[in-house]
């Protein structure tokens, strides 16, 4: 496991390469690995329209479901930048990943100098909210 946790780490510096941040100059990496043992790698896309702009793990999580992989088929999540503290997703992101994400993911949070926590998709977003029928309530 800490060998593929490695990977998707990897795969989060390098997708962190092609971020597009000529606003903010952030960049973030970000990769999800499915059931399948594939890797979806992400970055964050920036618009002159501010909030046109897409987190790098948004851009991961759509790109797997684009690919095909299913929700509750996710091992783990890697997140890359180059901030002091290594950055956690943002509300949107969390609450995008709890569609399709199972409480207990890792999700595993980096930075450049090699600093690195390890989360539950629950410790960052407990009390998700999922659409029930108006029965349920
Ligand atoms: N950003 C991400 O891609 N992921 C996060 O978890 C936090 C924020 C991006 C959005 C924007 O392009 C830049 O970082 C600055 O907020």
């Amino acid at each position: 496991m800490e060998m593929e946790m490695n990977k998707l780490r990897q795969a989060a510096v390098e997708a962190r390469g092609n971020a597009h941040v000529p606003y903010s100059g952030f960049a973030v990496g970000a990769a999800l690995l499915d059931d399948r043992g594939r890797i979806h790698p992400g970055c964050n896309v920036e618009n002159a329209a501010y909030g046109a702009t897409n987190c790098a793990e948004r851009t991961a999580l759509f790109r797997a479901v684009a690919d095909g992989a299913k929700p509750g088929a996710f091992r783990a999540m890697a997140v890359v930048a180059a901030s002091s503290r290594p950055v956690p997703p943002c509300g949107i992101c969390r609450q995008s990943l709890a569609e399709f994400a199972q409480e207990d993911m890792p999700v595993i949070l980096a930075n450049a100098q090699g600093e690195r926590r390890v989360l539950t998709l629950r410790d960052l977003f407990p009390g998700a909210f999922h659409l029930s029928s108006p029965e349920e309530g």
